[in-house]
């Protein structure tokens, strides 16, 4: 499974991929106005950094707007794909999208049929949100099995990103359910590296080395 990192931070990306974890950096509109800055620069600097794809998502509610700003985001550079919120507008957007080469993620997906309906228009990527499911009761790590078995029947489906993810135990739920990718927050990523036996084994290891050094 690949990992994503979920943010518009540049900071944390740039510190994030120096560990091998990047294979690509997911954005949303929310995480982009969290860094204050112009949207398009954001996501040109992302995409120099980040060699797999970089995700800008759309704001129109329209699918002719979806559209337009979907080919200026999509000419920045050629690793952007685009991200369409799931709705009727948004798998119009998709199909046409689609049919012009621009490979898009759908997004905000909750259901196995909102899924399939994003599979059928052509996108390359759907993005199922485990967190936010988690956060009213559901367990979002289900929608990830369905949405692995239902694809696992069609010829060419999209590739799955676990999105919404809280913790370094939904990354690795997600990969046994046989996601494709996970896209985590750079918190969780840090988290993942953490063990308390790990930090106690370096500190025991350097004690005793220098117990040791101490004693040549
Ligand atoms: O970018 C989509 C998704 O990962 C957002 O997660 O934490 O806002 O539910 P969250």
């Amino acid at each position: 499974m690949k990992l994503f990192i979920d943010t518009a931070n540049v900071a944390d990306i740039r510190e994030a991929a120096e560990l091998g974890a990047v294979g690509g950096a997911t954005t949303n509109p929310t995480l982009i106005a969290r860094e204050g800055r112009r949207f398009e620069d954001v996501i040109a600097e992302i995409s120099e950094i980040v060699e797999g794809p970089v995700f800008a998502e759309v704001v129109s509610s329209d699918h002719e707007g979806m559209v337009s700003e979907a080919e200026k985001l999509a000419a920045i550079r050629e690793n952007v794909v685009i991200k369409i919120p799931m709705c009727s507008e948004g798998l119009k957007a998709v199909k046409i999208l689609a049919g012009r080469n621009i490979k898009t993620n759908m997004t905000l997906v909750f259901s196995p049929a909102q899924a399939l309906l994003a599979a059928l228009a052509g996108a390359s990527y759907v993005s199922p949100f485990l967190g936010r499911l988690d956060d009213i009761g559901s367990e979002g790590i289900g929608l990830i099995r369905d949405i692995v078995a239902v694809f696992s029947h069609m010829e060419k489906r999209p590739e799955i990103i676990a999105a919404s993810i809280r913790s370094p135990m939904h990354v690795i739920d997600a990969a046994k359910a046989g996601c494709d990718i996970a896209t985590v927050p750079p918190k969780v990523i840090w988290q993942m590296i953490s063990h308390p036996l790990t930090d106690s084994g370096i500190a025991k290891f350097m004690k005793d080395w220098d117990a040791h050094t101490a004693r040549q």
